[in-house]
């Protein structure tokens, strides 16, 4: 866990934008000597950030690095508790595994768990979601949320729309949602996710939200069972993305959605999701555990559930599926 001294000290750099900070300064608000500030600096210079240090002035920060760690995410970072605590790692099975027994621990809500590589990423529907070193997003946000379980996938659905917009906002990139989670672009999935619960008596105690993105791989570094349908922002755009600062969008969009899904309940964020949609109003598949349900989709409930209206006109819901288009 990142400590409170390096969080104030990247919180300071991020504050100060292009201005320099003097130690005496850096010292006085992360609360320690100037000492330990120097040797917070060294640690970090170790991590790949880049300092330009002028006499009389002080520092300033003027690159860093590419990577995912606490530091690399906090500084320019904006929120007020979305991604504030990081607990990082370089390889896990799976952050999901590690978010569940955070929350149990009591980690405080907007919690984040990221690692450069999971080596059992989970998957819905009980699949394995391949999640290489360096080249994506592969994290489990921690919420804690008074609300009743039957709520849980409209949560779901708040992640899906903060990521398609923070997608959009970092590279322009204009992805679609495919009921419940799925983001696609042109049609193949660049980010997945996964929702579980942590419950008692009917109401969430936490909630864990993992989001897997496909970042900066290659075409080639795709396995050959997802490499026609699955795709990454840098084989989309032709540029290599900081992971950092798409995971800082995410936290924002996810914050100011979450915020206004407490405040103001679904109906905003179901308006803004089905904008998003891919699906609705076509004629679709959707393959569920006892059959297939073929019609034409409607839109989705307050509840988040999909709505079919099948061919005799009859209006099914969906609760969990796979969607062929
Ligand atoms: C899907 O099947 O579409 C959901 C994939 C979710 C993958 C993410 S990666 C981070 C988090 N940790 C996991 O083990 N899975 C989720």
């Amino acid at each position: 866990m990142q400590s409170e001294i390096r969080k104030r000290l990247i919180e300071a750099f991020t504050n100060a934008g292009q201005e320099y900070l003097s130690g005496q300064y850096l010292a006085e608000t992360a609360g320690c000597s100037r000492t330990a500030i120097w040797k917070h600096i060294e640690e970090l210079r170790k991590e790949g950030f880049l300092f330009e240090a002028v006499k009389k002035k002080g520092y300033k920060i003027v690159h860093a690095p590419e990577n995912v760690t606490a530091d690399e995410i906090s500084f320019g970072l904006k929120t007020e508790f979305m991604g504030r605590s990081i607990h990082y790692e370089e390889k896990v099975d799976s952050t999901q595994k590690i978010a569940h027994r955070l929350a149990t621990d009591g980690a405080v809500e907007g919690t984040v768990v990221v690692a450069e590589e999971q080596t059992l990423g989970r998957g819905r529907l009980d699949r394995r979601w391949h999640s290489p070193k360096y080249t994506g997003i592969w994290m489990s946000i921690i919420l804690k949320p008074n609300l009743p379980m039957h709520k849980a996938p409209q949560l779901t659905l708040v992640t899906a729309v903060a990521v398609v917009q923070a997608i959009e906002d970092v590279t322009g990139l204009l992805p679609q949602i495919k009921w419940p989670n799925d983001i696609l672009i042109d049609g193949k999935k660049v980010t997945g996710i996964l929702t579980e619960l942590q419950a008692d008596a009917d109401r969430i105690n936490a909630i864990i939200i993992g989001i897997g993105i496909n970042v900066n791989q290659k075409l080639e570094d795709f396995p050959e069972d997802i490499l026609h349908t699955a795709t990454s922002l840098s084989v989309e755009t032709g540029q290599v993305i900081s992971r950092a600062g798409l995971m800082q969008a995410v936290f924002a969009r996810l914050e100011k959605l979450y915020l206004t899904y407490l405040k103001d309940g679904f109906y905003p964020i179901k308006l803004l999701w089905e904008g998003y949609a891919l699906s609705i109003g076509k004629e679709i598949i959707a393959r569920t555990v006892t059959g297939d349900i073929a019609g034409k989709a409607l839109g989705i409930t307050e509840d988040g559930v999909l709505k079919i209206q099948q061919e005799d006109g009859e209006i099914r819901h969906v609760y969990s599926a796979d969607i062929i288009i």
